[in-house]
């Protein structure tokens, strides 16, 4: 297994790209189902994620081919219903199928995603709204097995903000019968840019980025030719290694509207992040950071993706910080191994207690999770010493190469074998 070695003590200079985002090009790809023909995503990053889903739609039919960096889904007549455990296991993202087959084919068979280490993760919602639009869901033997002559349009309001739960039902609304109104939908950027998406293949869908969306359902829809927005965690993560680190960095690609509840709190925690004349985000690090509470919350709040590399930053704050995770019940696996760098965390229930130190040294820790190895290499970035951090397979399904873009500003992170 690969872990990365990393030598800490190094401010940060230069220009790191952003690649297109993990959380846009998961929908977008299961998008292409919708409709009969060969759609394009251009700049599509090459993470295991994305590995995964065109794995699972080779599996349902489709026709897969890279492009060097785009990627043709030709979904013309795919045959396939299911999809199976071994792939919905590894990524819980695959549920991403279940609106679109259910919608022009009338069927899907999915496998429950199960539980992941940030939480138990159900679909409830996912499944409450198809069946409000006509579905028959039955769950057996491990699956979820959904059916519909033809999905009726529907006035939903969901319990609560879901991310995929929107993009499913946004994405099974397009071909309904009739006009799907879904109240206290997500916001997300990525969720616009499906919405974006979906009607350039000729759905009618308004109130993309609003709580409330109107979908007016259409008979068949077109595929797609399409370029995914920059990744806002990502562009977040490079900024939060700038305000550890120190130095200066500009982040080429990120879109800092995307990100306004983060730059705010590294400004208040004495970072400069500014626009970088349009061409993506600018930052000064000026460690140590001043200490600064976070309360994650569904966009436009403080993003939870955000949480555990803002908490990475503020172990090496000047005060005391609290930090808040309510979107998630278990984000908090980062603590204990923050911990062991010489952190002085205590985390109790949805709240983390954050006391800042001096010095983090560097040890062998172990990742749990996407965006905990993340918080992990940003750790070891600031530490004294050498951190060597385990399993970076977590790490790998979302960020394209991480270490190259570190270091190239000026970080020292080797790729080792374990
Ligand atoms: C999306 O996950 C993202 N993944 C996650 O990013 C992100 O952390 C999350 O949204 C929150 O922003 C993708 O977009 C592929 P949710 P999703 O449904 O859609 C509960 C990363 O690091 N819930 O918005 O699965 C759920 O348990 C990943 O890139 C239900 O109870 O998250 C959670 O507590 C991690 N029933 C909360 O809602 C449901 O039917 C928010 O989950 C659906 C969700």
């Amino acid at each position: 297994m690969d872990a990365l070695r990393i030598e800490g003590g190094y401010p940060l200079r230069g220009t790191a790209h952003v690649s297109p985002a993990k959380n846009a090009v998961l929908p977008l790809m299961a998008a292409a189902l919708l409709a009969p023909g060969e759609s394009r995503l251009s700049r599509v990053p090459n993470l295991a994620d994305v590995r995964t889903l065109s794995k699972l739609l080779g599996h349902l039919g489709a026709r897969i081919a890279r492009e060097g960096s785009s990627l043709r889904i030709d979904a013309a007549d795919p045959a396939g219903r299911e999809a199976p455990y071994d792939l919905v296991k590894t990524m819980r993202a695959s549920v991403l199928v279940l609106g679109p087959l259910v919608a022009r084919f009338g069927q899907a068979r999915v496998s429950l995603p199960g539980g992941c280490a940030i939480g138990a993760r159900p679909i409830n919602l996912h499944l409450k709204g198809l069946e409000a639009m006509g579905a028959e869901v039955r769950l057996e033997h491990g699956y979820v097995d959904v059916r519909a002559d033809r999905l009726q349009g529907a006035r939903l309001v969901l319990d609560l903000v879901t991310v995929t739960g929107t993009e499913n039902l946004v994405m099974a609304a397009a071909l309904a019968k009739g006009t799907t109104v879904i109240e206290n939908a997500a916001r997300e950027p990525e969720v616009v840019d499906l919405i974006e998406c979906l009607n350039s293949m000729g759905a009618r869908i308004q109130g993309a980025g609003t709580a409330f969306l109107e979908i007016q359902g259409v008979d068949a829809l077109r595929p797609y030719d399409y370029e995914p927005i920059p990744d806002r965690i990502e562009a977040g993560t490079l900024l939060v290694a700038a305000a550890l680190c120190g130095g200066e960095l500009k982040v080429e690609g990120a879109r800092i509207n995307h990100l306004d509840a983060l730059v705010q709190k590294l400004r208040e925690a004495g970072a400069e992040v500014e626009d970088d004349g349009g061409r993506g985000a600018w930052a000064r690090g000026r460690p140590p950071a001043r200490s600064v509470d976070a309360r994650t919350s569904p966009y436009p709040g403080f993003p939870t993706d955000m949480q555990a590399q803002f908490m990475a930053l503020m172990a090496l704050g000047r005060g005391l910080s609290v930090v808040t995770e309510t979107i998630f019940e278990n984000r908090f696996m980062h603590v204990s191994e923050l911990n062991r760098m010489g952190a002085d965390i205590q985390a109790e229930g949805a709240r983390a207690v954050v006391r800042g130190v001096r010095r983090l040294s560097g040890a062998r820790v172990m990742a749990t999770d996407l965006r905990a190895s993340a918080a992990l290499v940003l750790a070891g970035l600031a530490a004294e010493g050498t951190t060597v951090v385990s399993r970076v397979y977590h790490l790998d399904r979302g960020y394209e190469s991480l270490e190259t873009k570190l270091n190239g500003v000026g970080a020292k992170i080797e790729r080792i074998k374990e």
